[in-house]
């Protein structure tokens, strides 16, 4: 399986001056042909790594492998990765053809050749027939498809698109999310793709890593993460959480907002405090006494397929609830959920711990 392995980080660091640790030991391994997201808030990273790929950057220490050959000291153009920016960095004074075609020229293709293959790059992005169009023509969502066209036109192994929809309207913005993805399966190519957006690495990826200050938080499928985070910044940067101190008290048993509920989780110390997470849509509103929890309506938003409320317990923790039904501000209600709503968190588990912890738990049971 070796050579399914397109780039291969092991141990990077990058400090830009001798303070600040911009990354902290990176350590990934990405397969060929897949989408991977990059995630996490501004400032924790993302850019560098794209840039550390494309070979912009150097790491301070630590090893970077593109198709196992160690590449830390091949330039830039040297490698088989294209960058779309976030800006898309067009150049404006060029139109359509000569932006696409500006790698190849650089390369002295010959120009009947740059000319067929403009076509077929502007075909794939559904802009056929647009060579002649100035940039400051073309709308926003074009001329991101005109920065991707003039990236693919290379065919690169590797593509990284750094935060390639930020600029557009939420309604292009999905649209082009449909496209990107749709694109990546028809070429085959390994995609790297930036972003703070939860939902549009949870909408997009294959695999996603979820960064905060220059350390992987966590990787895995999106079902993985939102499902099973490994901590609170992850639960909290991916969906809407419910988090709150809990206490296991044994297998399957935790105790949270006063009381002892089921669970399914298992695998830690008896009596350890941990943090548990309920998303609001594994939350249903029911008559106090039916409820598990207890709580009072704070507020109340139409959020067209469903009612977000915000309630309190009695100790003041807050409790998000999405609700396909209504409820009255200000009433007593109770919280019902099933003990696979609960997801438990350790405090400071790290991603390896954790994985070892799930395998021998999963083998266990
Ligand atoms: N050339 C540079 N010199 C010094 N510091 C830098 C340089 N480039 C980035 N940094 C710092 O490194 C950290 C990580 O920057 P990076 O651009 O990788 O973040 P990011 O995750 O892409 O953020 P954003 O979402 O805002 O684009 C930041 O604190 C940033 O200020
Ligand atoms: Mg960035």
């Amino acid at each position: 399986m070796a050579n399914d392995i397109i780039i291969r980080f092991d141990n990077v660091t990058k400090f830009y001056d001798s303070q600040t640790k911009v990354l902290q030991d990176v350590s990934f391994e990405l397969e060929r042909g897949k989408f991977y997201t990059l995630l996490g808030p501004s400032g924790c990273g993302k850019t560098t790594i794209l840039r550390i790929i494309a070979g912009f950057e150097k790491p301070t220490t630590g090893n970077v492998y593109i198709n196992g050959k160690y590449v830390n000291d091949v330039p830039a153009n040297d490698r088989q990765v294209n960058t779309v920016f976030q800006d898309y960095a067009l150049f404006p004074h060029l139109n359509v053809f000569g932006n696409v075609a500006f790698g190849l020229r650089i390369k002295k293709v010959k120009e009947s050749e740059i000319k067929f293959r403009v076509a077929e790059a502007l075909k794939f992005v559904n802009l056929p027939g647009y060579e002649n169009r100035e940039i400051t023509e073309m709308s926003g969502g074009q001329r991101q498809r005109v920065a991707i066209a003039r990236a693919i036109i290379n065919d690169p192994e590797v593509i990284l698109l750094d935060e390639p929809l930020s600029a557009l309207d939420l309604k292009l913005r999905t649209e082009m999310q449909y496209e990107l993805r749709e694109l990546q399966q028809r070429l085959g190519k390994t995609f790297i793709f930036v972003t703070h957006d939860q939902e549009e690495a949870l909408a997009m990826s294959d695999e996603i890593f979820v960064l905060n200050e220059g350390i992987i938080q966590q990787s895995g499928t999106p079902v993985d993460i939102y499902d099973e985070p490994i901590n609170r910044f992850v639960a909290d940067f991916i969906g809407e959480s419910n988090i709150v101190e809990g206490v296991m008290l044994e297998d399957y048993k935790v105790k949270f907002a006063g009381k002892v509920f089921d669970c399914v989780d298992g695998g830690m110390k008896n009596n350890e405090k941990i943090d548990v997470v309920i998303r609001p849509e594994d939350l249903q509103i029911t008559s106090p006494e039916a409820g598990k929890i207890g709580v009072t309506v704070d507020t109340q938003l139409f959020r067209g397929v469903h009612y977000e409320l915000s309630t309190y317990d009695k100790d003041g923790n807050e409790w998000l609830v999405h609700s396909l039904k209504k409820a009255e501000v200000g009433a007593q209600v109770g919280l019902d959920f099933d003990p696979e709503a609960i997801h438990i968190m350790r405090l400071n588990e790290t991603e390896e711990e954790f994985d070892a912890r799930i395998e021998a738990y999963t083998n266990e049971v």
